[in-house]
């Protein structure tokens, strides 16, 4: 039976596509089939899947298609999940009735949340959502846990030690706020940084199809590019890792 990861969030653009490709890329390179479940009538995922099929970025582990209602979902869940590992579902960037469809298909649902106030806001109005969910339900142990994956992380944020001076070139404002959402969401351990890896994986395919497409490269450029494409695909084994084991920034790490 596959395990179902649920993507969502109520703010566009907050990273819920490019996680989606993300963990297929690091499901499909650890050789499990997955299917990806597009909810988002904006079907990027779909676009994705098509422009990477026409370039012959594709990795026969990654199935893709469209869902345009929660009765698509249920059967595109019920058709494929004993012939794949894990089914990733990407949403639209707002909330609505679909939210418990997902809920009740899900195994993990997965909110990521950059670093800015409207992300905070509406990324605590899921919670209070999930948790409203799980008031209300019958058996509320059934109500799929909920992780917030910080998105988009920059640089000098990703490797700052709390607690220590702020890095030059960042704002007082979003460095406080960095710490202020950690404390406030316990987000998983594994941030999903800032990366132009991520840019090129939304424009060709999965990473470990563009990984083997530089390592195979005569190129010392792209034997460059190649190394970092094994540690952007190394972060995204992390998350899957950390999603599964509900790794998250304990007190401890963030001391
Ligand atoms: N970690 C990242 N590193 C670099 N670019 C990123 C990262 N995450 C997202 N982006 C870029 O930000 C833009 C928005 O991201 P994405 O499409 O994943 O958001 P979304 O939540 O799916 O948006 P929507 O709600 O519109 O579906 C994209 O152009 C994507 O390439
Ligand atoms: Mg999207």
């Amino acid at each position: 039976m596959a395990i179902v990861l649920g993507i969502m969030s109520s703010k566009g653009g907050a990273g819920k596509s490019t996680i989606t490709k993300l963990l297929a890329s690091a499901f499909a390179f650890t050789e499990n089939r997955c299917l990806i479940i597009d909810l988002d009538p904006n079907k990027d995922i779909v676009n994705w899947w098509s422009t990477a099929t026409q370039t012959g970025y594709v990795d026969d582990n990654i199935l893709v298609r469209p869902a345009t209602n929660g009765n698509d979902l249920f059967d595109l869940v019920d058709r494929h999940e004993s012939d794949v590992s894990f089914i990733l579902i990407d949403t639209k960037g707002e909330a609505s009735s679909w939210a418990v469809d997902l809920a009740s298909v899900s195994d993990v649902l997965i909110v990521p949340c950059m670093n800015a106030k409207g992300d905070r806001e509406r990324t605590q109005e899921t919670i209070d959502w999930h948790e409203d969910l799980k008031s209300r339900a019958e058996n509320p142990e059934r109500i799929p846990p909920l992780h917030v994956v910080l998105s988009r992380v920059k640089p000098n944020l990703l490797t700052h030690v709390r607690g220590t001076s702020k890095p030059k070139d960042l704002a007082s404002r979003e460095f406080e706020r960095h710490y202020e959402i950690i404390d406030q969401f316990n987000p998983l351990a594994t941030m999903v940084a800032e990366k132009s890896q991520y840019r090129e994986m939304d424009e060709m395919g999965p990473l470990g199809v563009i990984l083997q497409r530089y390592r195979a490269s005569g190129d010392p450029n792209e034997k460059l590019k190649a190394h970092h494409f094994e540690v952007a695909l190394a972060h995204a084994i992390t998350l899957v890792n950390n999603i599964f084991d509900q790794r998250k920034m304990e007190a401890s790490d963030a001391a």
